[in-house]
């Protein structure tokens, strides 16, 4: 860490518990180098029995901090903490953004904002079909499926192992968000135009069921939230079946953008140069 200019600028963080496998502290240092910025932002880990101290260190100005990321476990947590989440992390109940403004600590969740704006610069259009299919039911999926409904998808259909979680999730969100077993897949894909990956399966290299994808619409995107491989086993099929793939690294990208930008006052871009650093890095 470069102490000079730590105390130039304004100081951010990100935190979770664990926290060191975050590649948000080499997105973010590229973009103050790249802007020329003063300023820094670091990985802090916060154990959740003291994530309540942290806060409040945040709060009342001694922690140095301006703001920051919040990542597994204390999303929940930082949601409940903040004095003004907006309108996304109530309705999500989590929050990854933290800022400071005017003495208050402000709220917000990037997650859905990230999942659009990648798909918006990799597939253009992606948004032009009424039905979409999310595969999983965790914290991940939760982001996905209201910033699909808030792009105008009228039918979400969730499929996930424990269809109890999809259950929650279609209560939570209202008629438009149905909840369904696994065995249901098939027949949920038909006619439909997005097919989001929101499980784990296929992460670091591990295999990943069969899906065939023939019943999706002939123009349908097929993309994943799983970034480690860029193109996962169930992104790998799909292409082998001749469907147009988005990888979910650019979310995690377009993710970070907002924050930055409270904290850094400038709105960074996402560019080749910062995708080819993180895929250097995996
Ligand atoms: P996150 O918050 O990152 O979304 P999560 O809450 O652990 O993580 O959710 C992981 C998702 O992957 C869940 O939908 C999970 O299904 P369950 O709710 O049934 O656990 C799904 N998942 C993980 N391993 C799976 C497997 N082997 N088969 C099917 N789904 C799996």
């Amino acid at each position: 860490m470069d102490d000079s200019r730590e105390t130039l600028g304004p100081n951010a963080f990100v935190t979770g518990f664990p926290i060191r496998h975050s590649r948000s502290p080499l997105i973010h240092g590229y973009w103050l180098k790249t802007l020329g910025l003063p300023g820094s932002y670091r990985a802090h880990e916060v154990a959740p029995d003291v994530f309540p101290d942290f806060i409040a260190s945040l709060k009342d100005g001694s922690s140095g901090f301006i703001g920051g990321n919040v990542t597994i476990p204390h999303k929940e947590l930082a949601f409940r903490l903040a004095d003004k989440p907006d309108d996304l992390a109530h309705e999500l109940g989590a929050s990854n953004t933290l800022w400071l403004e005017d003495g208050l600590l402000h709220a917000t969740n990037t997650d859905g904002r990230g999942f659009t704006a990648n798909l918006d610069e990799r597939h253009p259009g992606w948004d032009r079909h009424d039905t979409a299919v999310v595969f999983g039911a965790g914290g991940a999926s939760r982001a996905i499926i209201q910033a699909v409904r808030d792009r105008g998808f009228k039918e979400i259909h969730v499929v996930n192992r424990t269809v109890e979680r999809a259950r929650e999730l279609a209560d939570r969100f209202g008629p438009r968000v149905r909840a369904h077993p696994v065995g249901a897949l098939a027949e949920v894909m038909h006619g439909a135009g997005l097919f989001i990956n929101t499980t784990s399966l296929g992460m670091d290299g591990e295999a990943a069921p069969l899906i065939d994808f023939a019943p999706l619409a002939a123009d349908a995107v097929v993309t994943d939230i799983v970034y480690v491989p860029l193109k996962t086993p169930i992104l790998r099929q799909a292409e082998q079946q001749g469907r147009p793939i988005v990888d979910g690294l650019g979310m995690l990208l377009h993710q970070a953008v907002p924050g930055f930008e409270k904290w850094f006052g400038k709105r960074p871009v996402v560019d080749a140069a910062l995708r080819a650093l993180i895929v250097a890095d995996m």
